[in-house]
């Protein structure tokens, strides 16, 4: 069984996310989709909302959707997985993804990190940016996933942004 772990936050998941896990299906068994803890961000939706919306937006019996609190190389070992599968979007992206990938193997040498080129048509698609065109009424139906759409709109006119 050939398992990628595709860790991120996922707040919230994105056409952009979802290109990911399709392509991976080619290369890998199962793609399991880890919403893990990134230090550097404050969520909109809870890990359960996250997970919830994975779920509702891949459907598919090869898709896992789980949760993990620790560091990633800890997730890997208790399921002995060896892959992660991470997008690349664009060159600001690289840095980042440069490191992650280096300490994780630093953390587990038995980890290999293996990235995508992102889609031409969602290489601009991030969690972040899709946040705040929606909390100032933008169009983003072309970005997300269908449950997405709907769990943003609720999200924003139930507590609109000041
Ligand atoms: O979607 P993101 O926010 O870019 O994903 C980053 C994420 C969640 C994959 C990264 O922060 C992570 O792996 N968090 C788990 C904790 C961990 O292992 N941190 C050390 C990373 S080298």
């Amino acid at each position: 069984m050939r398992v990628a772990i595709y860790p991120g936050s996922f707040d919230p998941v994105t056409n952009g996310h979802l290109d990911i896990i399709t392509r991976g299906l080619h290369l890998f068994d199962e793609v399991r989709v880890l919403i893990a803890h990134n230090n550097r961000k404050r969520g909109l939706f809870s890990v359960e909302e996250r997970m919830d919306l994975v779920r509702a937006s891949t459907q598919n019996a090869r898709v896992s959707v789980d949760a993990f609190n620790g560091l990633l190389v800890e997730y890997a070992r208790q399921i002995g997985a060896k892959v992660v599968l991470r997008g690349l979007r664009a060159v600001a992206d690289f840095e980042y993804e440069f490191q992650m990938a280096n300490m994780n193997r630093h953390l587990h040498s038995g980890i290999e990190t293996i990235f995508m080129a992102t889609g031409t048509s969602n290489f601009y698609v991030s969690s972040s940016l899709v946040r705040e065109v929606a909390s100032l009424g933008g169009d983003i139906s072309q970005l997300v996933p269908k449950p997405v759409l709907t769990a943003l709109r609720e999200k924003y006119s139930a507590a609109p942004e000041e």
